[in-house]
């Protein structure tokens, strides 16, 4: 922990000191098990200005609550249907947040409005340690610039809010490298908002067959999860998920022949068949835990490297496979 006129925020386990920053209304990104969050005072309707301010964040996007003890779920929601217990039973500490209808003692600005609250208990011993030291509940958002890949480490952090907040505490990489699961609990059906780090497959196994969110399979519909309507977790240059991954090779000679840098997303297993200027491998394709955790990381070495034009495999769409392929699509100009 450094503070705000430091140039470079450096690794620390003064955890203590970044709860009493956020007690104070500061914001501080801090590692869950998925990705890094950028955490402020969720009663504290200055404090949470401040991450919307930081992130560059729309502000119809609404905040996940995050907790340490499910006895703050009283404070945040007027009641946790049965279906919600399981789930909590089931997946808490963990990668899931689940929307409730909210109580009033919620800073406005981070529901966005709404009359329902997202909140999830992280399982990352860094994070519930700093929300119980906090006392309060820590509304947190991906701690990226808004539009970026998520960040999966500490200067992944650094890289995009260097200056504009009061820290980070530094818990290396993240485990799951993709966000938590959404899921709505506070209407009659459970509806799958945005897949992440529970699959639907292992959620259902608990409660039976949930909705999924009409816009998470079609592009025309209007998604009923204000975040997911935007662009998110873009490289800089242009980025294609290519169906069929023999087509790759030929796309690359197309795009270097007129003059592009070129890149191609695989992994471990192919990463030797592919022929172009910057080949990332992310993970075991018979892994695919290992490819979630290291996407965005991956999508961010493309920037670094420079290139243009992006082609990524496509993954299959089952288990966290679905995550990835989410995150890929929206990140992409175009699946080909
Ligand atoms: O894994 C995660 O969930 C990470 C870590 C830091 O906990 N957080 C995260 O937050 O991904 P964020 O803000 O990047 O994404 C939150 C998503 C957005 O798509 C937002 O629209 C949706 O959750 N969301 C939050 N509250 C909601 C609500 N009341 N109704 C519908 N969607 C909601
Ligand atoms: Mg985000």
């Amino acid at each position: 922990m450094v503070d705000k006129d430091d140039q470079f925020l450096h690794k620390s386990s003064e955890i203590k000191e970044a709860a009493l920053w956020i007690k104070n209304g500061d914001v501080i990104a801090f590692p869950t098990e998925t990705v890094y969050g950028l955490g402020a005072n969720a009663l504290d309707e200055e404090a949470i200005q401040n991450i919307f301010q930081a992130k560059g964040r729309p502000s119809d996007n609404p905040l996940i609550v995050h907790i340490a003890k499910e006895e703050q779920l009283k404070e945040l929601v007027i009641d946790v249907p049965l279906v919600a217990k399981k789930l909590i039973h089931a997946f808490w500490p963990g990668p899931l947040t689940i929307i409730l209808k909210r109580t009033n003692s919620i800073a406005e600005s981070v529901t966005a409005g709404l009359d329902t609250v997202g909140v999830r208990m992280p399982s990352h011993p860094i994070a519930l340690t700093l929300i119980e030291a906090a006392d309060v509940p820590i509304a947190a958002p991906s701690a990226n610039q808004s539009g970026k890949p998520s960040p999966t480490s500490a200067s992944h952090v650094i890289h995009d809010l260097n200056g504009k907040i009061a820290g980070v505490v530094d818990g290396g990489v993240t485990g799951v490298g993709v966000e938590s699961t959404v899921v709505d609990c506070s209407v009659d059906r459970v509806i799958l908002y945005r897949p992440g780090g529970v699959t639907k497959e292992e959620i259902e196994a608990v409660i039976g067959p949930i909705e999924v969110d009409p816009s998470l399979q079609a592009e025309t519909e209007a998604p009923r999860s204000p975040g997911m309507k935007y662009t998110h977790y873009a490289p800089i240059g242009q980025l294609y998920v290519v169906s069929d991954c023999g087509k790759i090779n030929n796309y690359v000679q197309e795009a270097r022949a007129k003059g592009h840098r070129v890149g191609v997303l695989t992994t471990e297993e192919r990463k030797a068949k592919y022929d172009a200027d910057i080949v990332v491998a992310c993970g075991k394709r018979d892994d695919l835990s290992t490819v979630a955790q290291k996407l965005y990381d991956s999508l961010r070495t493309f920037d670094q490297q420079k290139a243009e034009i992006i082609y990524a495999e496509a993954f299959p769409k089952e288990g966290i496979g679905i995550a990835i392929m989410n995150r890929l699509e929206k990140a992409a100009d175009a699946v080909i």
